[in-house]
């Protein structure tokens, strides 16, 4: 199935991969290399860096990296195939032919767009239909204008078990699509039906505008309240907001980040056009990655109950780590925001935003409600726990607002309590230091190493083997040099994982009629996950400065040393059996 090396070399040239990076990571030139905050872990400082000049990225906090390719795969979450497909729609150029020979059926995710589409407007003109006037009633009860309705596609799925199957298979749509989009299930008597069933429709569109998926609330009560779509090969419900693809638009960098379907359409109609929210899930770190890439701060406005708190405190972590700004609006005397607003009105709602209060206020003013500030123990407990939270504060000026606050508040002397946090602050910097140095050690005995396992029982060989790789990535025409094909071969490699990125860098070089390879032709034989760990290698070795044919050579060398050693030690081991098993006789 591979591509012709031609046809992925116009493909990269068309697709900068700056430029499409830029599209989901805000990026800083930084030489010749551009760097922001990696999209596939939670990071303050920027570690994930592309390479202008090789068309690379790599992420030096948790190597990620490849080409263009491997990163749209990684970040929408895409096979190889589809992956390209989608750079060649941006890049305007045709698929090659007979690509998909040879290669699995894979779900055609254009369809499954169209099928989502023609979906909603199913639902959309059902709900206009007189014989459904009551979920028309219901939803303008809850106070929706048409012109609501209308923007957010709302519609509504009938009782009936078949009537979406039957429309969207006089479409020409198969069974087994309707299945793969989560419309329709099939029955004992291999028969689809529809999955969605007297319920308000709310369709999730993605922020490039397509139909991945629908939330469905029951009209009055039944269970489950809301059913959402699960995820299918077009949807993700860890990575996806709703109205994500309306709030992007905004012009001021901030997101208000809602529990429900109902609150982001309510704020919505109320001229709160950045509001967003999770899909029938706890905050994930995707998402919270995902609203970095649109804006510096977010608002929380969760329901005002327990678990409205709880949630709230679960998002204050992850979009801190994502590095978020974070604010919390707090509604009073209403559930939620969407009735908020209705019993309110706008101005009321606008109010809260502004006196929304900054992440340590919360959590400092709900710590404070559980506890009786008169009962000694509890007062103990109080500036235990204000302490321990302190320690995330690394503001001066702000740590001493709160220090002071909480001075107030218990009668403690400020010094002793500064003394306190710095003390925990202390010993939380040993503890970190401490798992990292085991991590490390870990690591260098090649524990946990899931690419590549050979490595706990090959040590030394594993980083010979990378070294080399390292150069030959970034000097392929050493690949050619007929002294080093002489002295190195696969069967050299120990490590599996390297024999096999060794003999197809080798393949390549042999099909290329250039000395220049790209790396990213690996990417069709390895996953986005190998594809870091190869970037590793070249990226430890560029910065070597020497990565000369001797060096090389030496290098080739040592690992046939270790390929004696290796080979002695199982012998011995070989004697060893065949002497026991004699002596056994
Ligand atoms: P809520 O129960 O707070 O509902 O759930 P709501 O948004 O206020 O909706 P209304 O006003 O009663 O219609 C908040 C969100 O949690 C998810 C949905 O995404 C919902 O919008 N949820 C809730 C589910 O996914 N399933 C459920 O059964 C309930
Ligand atoms: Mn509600």
């Amino acid at each position: 199935m591979a591509f012709p090396p031609s046809f992925l070399s116009e493909l990269k040239s068309r697709c900068d991969i700056e430029t499409i990076i830029s599209t989901y990571v805000r990026l800083k030139r930084a030489g010749a290399n551009s760097v922001g905050n990696c999209p596939f872990h939670s990071e303050k400082t920027p570690s994930f860096t592309v390479f202008r000049n090789t068309q690379n990225f790599y992420c030096f906090g948790c190597g990620a990296g490849g080409d263009v390719i491997t990163f749209v795969m990684r970040m929408e979450n895409l096979d190889y195939l589809s992956a390209v497909e989608k750079l060649c729609n941006m890049a305007g150029m045709a698929m090659p032919e007979n690509t998909y020979a040879g290669t699995a059926k894979k779900v055609d995710r254009k369809r499954i767009f169209e099928l989502n589409k023609k979906a909603a407007r199913y639902f959309y003109d059902a709900l206009l239909k007189p014989e459904n006037a009551h979920a028309l009633k219901y939803i303008t009860d809850r106070g929706l204008t048409p012109r609501t309705i209308k923007h957010f596609g709302i519609g509504y799925a009938d009782t009936s078990f078949d009537s979406l199957s039957g429309y969207l298979k006089s479409q020409g749509y198969s069974d087994e699509e309707l299945k793969e989009a989560f419309l329709c299930g099939i029955n004992k008597y291999n028969k689809p039906f529809d999955m969605f069933r007297g319920r308000i429709m709310f369709p999730i569109i993605d922020v490039s505008g397509e139909v991945v998926a629908f939330g469905g609330r029951i009209i009055g009560d039944g269970m489950p309240k809301y059913l959402n779509s699960s995820d299918t090969p077009v949807f993700n419900k860890r990575r996806n907001l709703y109205a994500l693809n309306y709030a992007k638009a905004t012009t001021d960098s901030s997101l208000i980040l809602c529990e429900g379907y109902m609150d982001v359409v309510a704020l919505h109609q109320a001229g709160f056009y950045n509001a967003v929210a999770t899909l029938g899930t706890a905050i994930t770190p995707e998402q919270a990655r995902v609203m970095a890439r649109y804006a510096n701060k977010i608002y929380i406005c969760y329901d005002s109950d327990a678990a409205g708190r709880k949630a709230t405190d679960k998002a204050i972590a992850l979009l801190s780590e994502a590095g978020l700004s974070v604010k919390v609006i707090t509604v009073k005397n209403a559930k939620d925001p969407d009735e908020y607003i209705k019993k309110f009105g706008k101005a009321s709602f606008s109010s809260l935003i502004n006196g929304s209060e900054g992440r340590i206020e919360f959590k400092f003013r709900t710590l404070m409600g559980n506890y009786n500030l008169d009962v000694p123990e509890e007062k103990l407990d109080f500036v235990n726990k204000s302490c321990e939270m302190l320690c995330d504060v690394y503001s001066p000026v702000e740590l001493d607002v709160f220090l002071m606050k909480l001075s107030e508040l218990t009668g403690v002397d400020i010094t002793i309590l500064r003394n306190e946090v710095n003390k925990r602050r202390k010993k939380r910097e040993k503890d970190e230091n401490r798992k990292e140095i085991e991590q490390q050690i870990q690591k260098s005995m090649g524990y946990g190493d899931k690419i590549n396992p050979d490595r706990q029982k090959f040590t030394a060989c594993a980083s010979i083997e990378e070294n080399i790789i390292g150069i030959l990535m970034l000097r392929s025409d050493f690949i050619k040099d007929e002294e080093i094909q002489k002295n190195l071969n696969a069967d050299m490699f120990m490590c599996e994982f390297n024999r096999q990125v060794f003999q197809r860098l080798s393949q390549i070089a042999a099909e290329s009629d250039s000395n220049e390879i790209d790396i990213g032709q690996l990417g069709q034989y390895f996953n986005p996950e190998q594809m870091g760990a190869i970037m590793r290698m070249q990226v430890n070795r560029s910065g070597y400065s020497n990565n000369s044919p001797e060096v090389l050579n030496e290098l080739i060398q040592r690992l046939a040393d270790q390929n004696l050693k290796n080979n002695a030690t199982e012998t011995d081991l070989m004697d060893y059996l065949q002497k026991l098993k004699e002596k056994k006789k």
